[in-house]
């Protein structure tokens, strides 16, 4: 197999995503392997977790610089000191600025728990509920400087259930999460994915094209 992609993972809390990717870069024949691990707030759970799974974790405080800029060029010289090929952005909280997401073009992936373009930002679940919807899900997609913009690599949806609530919903969705995250990096590392512009594509479409997801289900 080509050598491994060298991926560093960027948290600000509980981590699980980030530890759905380190369970499945320990697979010998996965093409990526995390190389460390950075978190913006020093109190995130996700960094003691990343220690045990033996990855180099640190933080990089961001309210100890003095600018968004200032934080930005020691998180970049972290990344490449590391020789980090791939960013994976996994609950990172922080807003990072055009400059630095430039610097990084499709090179950075990032999850969120919407199936975008629907529900950009915060409070997704809560949003998803008032709205009535029938499905939710998440997103993998390629960093852009937009809020929760980029191309598309991969998407799961979930059933939203009449007495879900926002943390129940969230619970359904996340358990997707961390089954297609790690399979969206692997895709990408690999060079399965082809991105031009605003739009990613697979190299080879699946064989198994699934059925449709019906909410409520259709006979
Ligand atoms: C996930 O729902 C992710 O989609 C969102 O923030 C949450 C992070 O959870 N961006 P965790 O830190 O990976 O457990």
């Amino acid at each position: 197999m080509s050598q491994k992609k060298r991926v560093g993972i960027l948290i600000s809390g509980r981590g699980s995503n980030m530890e759905s990717l380190i369970g499945a870069a320990r697979n010998a024949d996965y093409p990526a392997e995390v190389v460390c691990v950075v978190s913006n707030r020093p109190e995130a759970e996700g960094l003691v977790k990343a220690a045990a799974a033996g990855i180099d974790a640190q933080a990089i405080d961001h309210r100890q610089f003095a600018s968004r800029e200032g934080f930005e060029e020691a998180l970049d010289a972290t990344l490449h000191a590391h020789g980090v090929e791939i960013i994976a952005c996994a609950g990172f909280m922080r807003m990072l600025t055009p400059g630095f997401v430039n610097g990084w073009r499709d090179r950075m992936l990032n999850i969120h728990p919407s199936l975008l373009p629907a529900y950009r930002g915060l409070d997704t679940h809560t949003r998803a509920l008032a709205d009535g919807v029938k499905l939710a899900g998440c997103t993998v997609h390629i960093v852009r400087p937009e809020l929760d913009c980029g191309p598309i690599i991969a998407q799961a949806a979930v059933p939203v259930l009449e007495h879900d609530t926002p943390d129940s919903l969230a619970a359904r969705v996340l358990a997707a999460e961390h089954r297609v995250y790690p399979h969206a990096l692997a895709l990408f590392a690999s060079g399965g994915v082809v991105v031009s512009g605003d739009r990613a594509a697979l190299r080879q479409e699946p064989i198994n094209q699934a059925n449709p997801l019906y909410w409520p289900p259709v006979d």
